[in-house]
């Protein structure tokens, strides 16, 4: 071909270059607006404000390069482990480089962990049950149930137990004790391997997760265990980088070899003591302190009981106390409007109890139960247990960021108890990214497997803030913790020198 023809060369390189000109000046012009919306949205996104110190910067470079490379490569494979469940993703996150970043880095406090949920399941079997004086016997609904008794109980009614069987005598007599063992311990956690098998539907998995909590309940409120364990709970936590601690407490009652039962003083007492001496020997530590909890399966007028009971326990002990919540299943419980009545007592008294209530750990859109997040915005509830359905109730929403009303995520929970399987699409995500105050927490950690806060951590990390989150975001949410507790501290000093005679 030769000559300029209207499909020549210089002609086509003409045409090219017109289509190119507009096109690359309008390109430019949308690479501004682009990197001004990202940068807003950088702004808004939780932590988007912080300033890092240069070396904070650098650490972050570093942190960012690791979590690229590890999403890039789980983009490849498609094994992401926030996009797993829990019990499949665990060896995976264990062998993380981020994850064993986060072990490392200080994470403030856990605010939202119940009492017997906190310490790995293995010491139960490994330590108590190989304790003298420890029986056992199994409901007739298959259940395991333990006491610690010198000498041995009767016999319980059939319909309740079989007879009691003294563990260390059964173990003497067993073919295969490592084998009890790892039985036991599956009868203390909800982990297996095929979770979406053995777990259909959230009804099934709460079932087994509140037995779990039946059967251990024998082991960890006999005097001797309910202390080691506080104390050894306390450590698995700080040797996590967890420096203080909130715990939703029932205040069971805790029993000697003999039968003698204590109250709920001696329990807050003995909490007390354990986290004192904790601290004597642990530097750094800050505390522990109790949120005191009753089940919302409970009538209306126990509830009066229970909130009285916690406003004279919030009395005696006004450092160790912090408020009262109601825990269990949501969906199955009563709902806090059922509740009014008993919760506006302390308020019609003029005396403070603050709430921190769990509220919208449900998938029921517009029930009698999701409508739990208004009335824990209207009860001044301090924080909000979960608030997984918040972003579903926009006005909610505003007025308790207006309040700053931290909400508590804890992800591997919500996973386990099914009300979303892919940690990506967390309705913390919607809430992170628009810089909602939140804190990460790690709800009952043993029971799921996990351990202190570090797993609960990495998913929000890697999974609910997805590439946007870095170190501000962790830094952020380390200090959301902390400031919480501090805000509380200063009202109570407050509190106490209103009262204090002039
Ligand atoms: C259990 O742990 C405690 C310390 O918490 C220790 O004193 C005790 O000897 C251990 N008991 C057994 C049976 O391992
Ligand atoms: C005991 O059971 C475990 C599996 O639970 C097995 O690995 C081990 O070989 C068994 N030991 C004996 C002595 O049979
Ligand atoms: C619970 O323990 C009992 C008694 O050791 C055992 O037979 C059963 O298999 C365990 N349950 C589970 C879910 O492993
Ligand atoms: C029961 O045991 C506890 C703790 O060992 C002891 O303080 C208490 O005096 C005992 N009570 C009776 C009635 O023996
Ligand atoms: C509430 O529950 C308690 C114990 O669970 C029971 O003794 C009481 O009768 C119940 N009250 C009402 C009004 O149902
Ligand atoms: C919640 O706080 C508001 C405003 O401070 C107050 O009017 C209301 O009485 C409080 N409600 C309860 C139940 O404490
Ligand atoms: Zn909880």
């Amino acid at each position: 071909m030769s000559g300029g023809g209207p499909l020549g060369r210089p002609a086509l390189l003409f045409l090219l270059l017109v289509a190119a000109i507009p096109f690359f000046g309008s390109a430019v012009s949308i690479d501004a607006a682009r990197t001004q919306l990202l940068m807003r949205e950088k702004m808004m996104q939780l932590g988007g404000q912080l300033v890092l110190t240069e070396q904070e910067e650098l650490a972050n470079e570093r942190l960012m390069a690791l979590k690229k490379a590890e999403v890039t490569q789980a983009m490849k494979i498609q094994n992401f482990p926030p996009s797993m469940h829990f019990f499949q993703a665990k060896n995976l996150i264990e062998k993380s480089e981020v994850f064993n970043i986060l072990k490392k880095m200080p994470k403030g406090a856990a605010l939202h962990v119940h009492d017997f949920g906190i310490l790995s399941m293995s010491w139960l079997v490994t330590n108590v049950t190989y304790r003298p004086h420890c029986h056992f016997c199994i409901t007739p609904k298959g259940a395991l149930k333990f006491k610690f008794a010198y000498p041995t109980p009767p016999t319980p009614l059939a319909a309740e137990c079989s007879e009691w069987v003294l563990l260390e005598k059964y173990r003497k007599e067993m073919q295969n004790v490592t084998e009890f063992d790892s039985g036991l311990l599956k009868n203390f956690t909800l982990m297996t391997e095929n979770p979406e098998v053995d777990y259909a539907n959230q009804n099934i998995v709460w079932s087994k997760f509140q037995r779990i909590f039946f059967t251990i309940s024998g082991l960890v409120h006999y005097a001797p265990v309910f202390r080691d364990y506080v104390f050894q709970a306390l450590e698995e936590f700080y040797q996590d980088n967890v420096l203080y601690l909130e715990l939703r407490a029932m205040l069971f009652p805790v029993y000697e070899l003999n039968g003698t039962i204590h109250d709920q003083e001696w329990s807050v007492r003995t909490y007390r003591e354990v986290a004192c001496m904790f601290a004597k020997k642990h530097p750094g530590f800050i505390g522990l302190k109790l949120i005191y909890s009753d089940h919302r399966m409970r009538n209306v007028s126990f509830i009066m009981k229970s909130v009285q009971r916690a406003m004279m326990l919030r009395n005696t002990f006004p450092r160790m106390v912090a408020g009262f919540d109601l825990v269990g299943h949501e969906d199955t419980g009563h709902s806090l409007y059922d509740y009014r009545e008993a919760l506006m007592i302390p308020s019609l008294h003029g005396v403070k109890l603050p709430y921190f209530f769990h509220a919208g750990e449900t998938d029921w859109q517009g029930t009698s139960i999701d409508r739990n997040l208004l009335d824990a915005l209207l009860l001044n509830s301090t924080r909000i247990g979960h608030g997984f359905a918040l972003t579903k109730h926009p006005a909610v929403w505003a007025d308790s960021w207006k309040k700053n009303i931290p909400i508590e995520v804890c992800p591997i929970s919500n996973q386990v108890l099914k009300l979303v399987s892919d940690l990506r699409n967390h309705p913390a995500a919607v809430l992170m990214a628009t810089g909602y105050p939140m804190v990460i927490s790690s709800d009952d950690p043993a029971v799921f497997g996990a351990k202190g806060l570090s797993y609960d951590f990495y998913e929000a990390f890697m999974g609910i803030g997805g590439m946007a989150a870095d170190l501000r975001t962790l830094k952020q949410l380390a200090m959301n913790s902390i400031k919480e507790r501090e805000h509380k501290q200063g009202e109570q000093q407050r509190e106490r020198e209103k009262q204090a005679p002039r």
